[in-house]
């Protein structure tokens, strides 16, 4: 183990970096669908409680671990249980984060070209009927999209070469502040349209009779997919926390920032949607298709404010995106940075390499080759699939068995009350949580998710 490894320098830093992962494309356009879909207010306050429930939980065993071991999450898990298979654990986490960055990335890079076409006063030249084919132009076209995605994975490994303070650290600080203005200068632009208290009403008012266990088991997916669990991005960005960064508090915080940027962007979508309407749609369609319409239809009276808008919504996509694709960076930077003796640039010009190549077979999978598929997924889809659906509840699932039944209380404890400094009262709390709620309840969505039930 190294004393000399590299640390954030503030306690802001720290939660800025952390909350720069868990922010991302999944707050912006599932998050908000998803309410609205699932009984409004309702749904945000099921979310919440899955949130307490299960999210910051497991998001502090993951800092628990990292903290504790001081290295990249694969050594973290073999560290703290030698010689067991708890070693897959950290090495599945490794993974998916590396397959999760090669398709994210082509996402990402997506918005750079919206960017470019918002700018170019795109929006407001095309008929509404447009947007469609011309999302599905752009992403079927075999050059661009990868181009986008090679820029974007450079600007990532860019960061990331940096390393921790200068780095990771010091993007998060300028980024995360300048999303959060965006979102809410385009938040008070879309509620003074016309007709917006509908799209307020969509998202907000509370309908339990939607409520059942399925959104229940939804609400619990997202919360894992949103705070970034599974995927050892906390676990690593712990290894650089100090000791006496307050774990509970911490993920505490990030827990509110990820949920209020989530309500936030509904605010944003849908008081414009629903002012021209326009009836939101889920996935990628929402931020490439529906969206370019709404800033048309609804801006598109004075062109330069439906660019300025446009431009400003797709540059918060991108910020929101790239903080994410850093901390899925570094997680395999550091793994092959210290499994294997590398230099961190060397680890991250890998990291990056394969994550081209691997985002190019993807981002050609929706054009070119969309006719080969395995088990009747494209590339892109199938990377989706495994990574979201099946790794990240495993990992998540066996990260709180890990802190709730195999490892001793006492490391536990001493690492959430950073040695009795905090109440313990605390850790029995979240050590229950941990031992019982988190895995009974990650075991039921990975069901439900399998269509197992
Ligand atoms: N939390 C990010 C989002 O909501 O978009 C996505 C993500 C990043 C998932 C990093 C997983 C991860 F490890």
């Amino acid at each position: 183990m190294t004393n000399d490894r590299a640390s954030f320098g503030s306690r802001l830093g720290v939660i800025l970096a952390a909350a720069g992962s868990a922010v991302g494309l999944g707050n912006i356009w599932r998050f908000p669908y998803m309410t609205g879909e699932n009984g409004g207010a309702a749904f945000i306050l099921v979310y919440i409680g899955c949130v307490l429930l299960f999210g910051a939980p497991i998001m502090m065993a993951e800092f628990a671990i990292g903290r504790r071991a001081r290295s990249n999450t694969a050594r973290a898990f073999r560290t703290l249980a030698p010689d067991t298979k708890w070693n897959w654990v950290g090495r599945m986490e490794v993974l998916a984060g590396f397959l999760i960055l090669s398709y994210y990335a082509v996402v990402a890079g997506w918005t750079l070209q919206y960017i470019v076409e918002a700018a170019a006063g795109n929006f407001s030249a095309s008929a509404p009927g447009n947007y469609v084919e011309s999302y599905n132009a752009f992403i079927s076209n075999p050059w661009v999209p990868v181009l986008w995605t090679v820029l974007f994975l450079l600007g990532t490994h860019l960061i990331v070469v940096k390393g921790v303070e200068k780095g990771i650290e010091r993007s998060s600080k300028v980024m995360m502040p300048m999303l959060f203005i965006l979102l809410v200068v385009l938040a008070v632009c879309s509620l003074s349209l016309p007709g917006a208290g509908r799209g307020v009403e969509f998202l907000l008012k509370p309908d339990f009779s939607k409520v059942d266990g399925d959104v229940l088991l939804a609400a619990m997916g997202q919360a894992f997919f949103s705070l970034s669990l599974g995927m050892g991005c906390m676990c690593t960005y712990a290894s650089y926390f100090k000791p006496d960064t307050d774990l509970p508090k911490t993920a505490f915080s990030v827990s509110v920032v990820d949920t209020l940027v989530a309500i936030l962007s509904g605010l944003v979508i849908f008081p414009a949607a629903f002012s021209v309407d326009i009836r939101p749609d889920s996935g990628p369609g929402l931020l490439f298709v529906t969206l370019p319409n709404v800033f048309h239809q609804a801006f598109g009276g004075v062109p330069l404010v439906a660019g300025v808008l446009g431009v400003m919504f797709y540059i918060l996509l991108a910020l929101a995106a790239l903080t994410s694709t850093i901390s899925l960076h570094e997680v395999v930077t550091a793994y092959l940075h210290e499994e294997f003796s590398l230099s961190r640039r060397k680890a991250a010009g890998l990291v990056t390499a394969g994550c081209v190549v691997l985002g190019t077979f993807c981002s050609l999978s929706l054009g070119v080759g969309k006719d080969y598929t395995l088990f009747g997924m494209t590339l892109f889809d199938l990377f989706d699939y495994v990574t979201a659906k099946l790794m990240l509840p495993v990992s998540a699932f066996f990260v709180s068995v890990f802190m709730g039944w195999y490892l001793d209380r006492r490391i536990v404890c001493d690492e959430l009350t950073n040695s009795g400094t905090i109440r313990l009262r605390v850790c029995r709390l979240v050590v229950f949580l941990l031992k019982f709620v988190a895995p009974i309840g990650i075991a039921f969505v990975f069901a439900n998710e399998l269509e197992l039930i």
